[in-house]
């Protein structure tokens, strides 16, 4: 689904340039839970958002179903990240002024789903991550899981085929983190997904299919999670 070879990027020039990745492989495959593991600073943002076509890279490829990313013009990015993926970053990022529901509409009317039909979509995928009786509520009146759970949703308006999450328990306790990674998992399980984690949180091992781990901007080594 994903082929990234040789992946370099640098922020900033002369002696203000950070290597952040230095020359990354890795494969992502359709059905997947796959875990990207590392120390602070170690180019696992950095590799997300360039799998995500939110972020260019330096050198290298990145290749989504054969076709080559690198070097495409900005203009054709949001098309990319419209048809292919689910973003699901730190800080859930949602709209304090609009309903649960209405934050999930707002994504599925992005990807083109409007009126009667995005509500009644926005209703079914709330009710997927177990949040339908909130849907009239405003994110100030959810916890946090719930928040990432709305975030969830909305990252599964389209249907995409790839979801990229950003350490998606960071600010949750871990009952909450427990239920946001089995949701994730499901995706990748019963849906035919890849589901790509950045995560510093132990309890996800047990739901992942492989785990990477990231050390200064390479993929150092690779194993097999318990749910291989
Ligand atoms: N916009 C930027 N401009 C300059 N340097 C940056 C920028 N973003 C990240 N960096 C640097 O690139 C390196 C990799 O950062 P990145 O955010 O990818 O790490 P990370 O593995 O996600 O870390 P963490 O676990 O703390 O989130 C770091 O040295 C960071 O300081
Ligand atoms: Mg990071």
């Amino acid at each position: 689904m994903i082929q990234i070879r040789d992946l370099y990027k640098t922020y900033g020039k002369g002696s203000a340039e950070v290597h952040a990745l230095n020359g990354v492989s890795l494969d992502v495959r359709g059905g997947e839970f796959l875990v990207l593991m590392g120390p602070s600073g170690s180019g696992k943002t950095t590799l997300i958002s360039i799998m995500g076509c939110i972020l260019q890279a330096t050198r290298g490829s990145v290749k989504i179903d054969g076709r080559e990313m690198v070097g495409l013009p900005e203009s054709r990015l949001p098309a990319v990240r419209l048809r292919h993926f689910g973003f699901i970053f730190q800080g859930f990022n949602l709209f304090p002024a609009l309903s649960v529901r209405e934050n999930v509409e707002i994504a599925l009317d992005l990807k083109g789903v409007h009126g009667g039909k995005a509500r009644d979509q926005a209703m079914e995928l709330l009710t997927r991550v177990g949040l339908a009786d909130k849907a009239k509520r405003f994110p100030a009146d959810l916890s946090g899981g719930q928040k990432q759970r709305v975030a969830i949703a909305r990252a599964l308006a389209g249907d995409p085929p790839i979801i990229l999450a950003d350490e998606p328990t960071a600010a949750l306790d871990s009952v909450s983190g427990r239920t946001v990674m089995e949701i994730l998992s499901s995706l990748a399980r019963e849906q035919g997904r890849a589901v790509v984690v950045v995560t510093h949180d132990p309890r996800v091992l047990e739901y992942a299919n492989r785990i990477v781990r990231i050390e200064d901007g390479k993929a150092v080594t690779e194993e097999e999670g318990v749910a291989a």
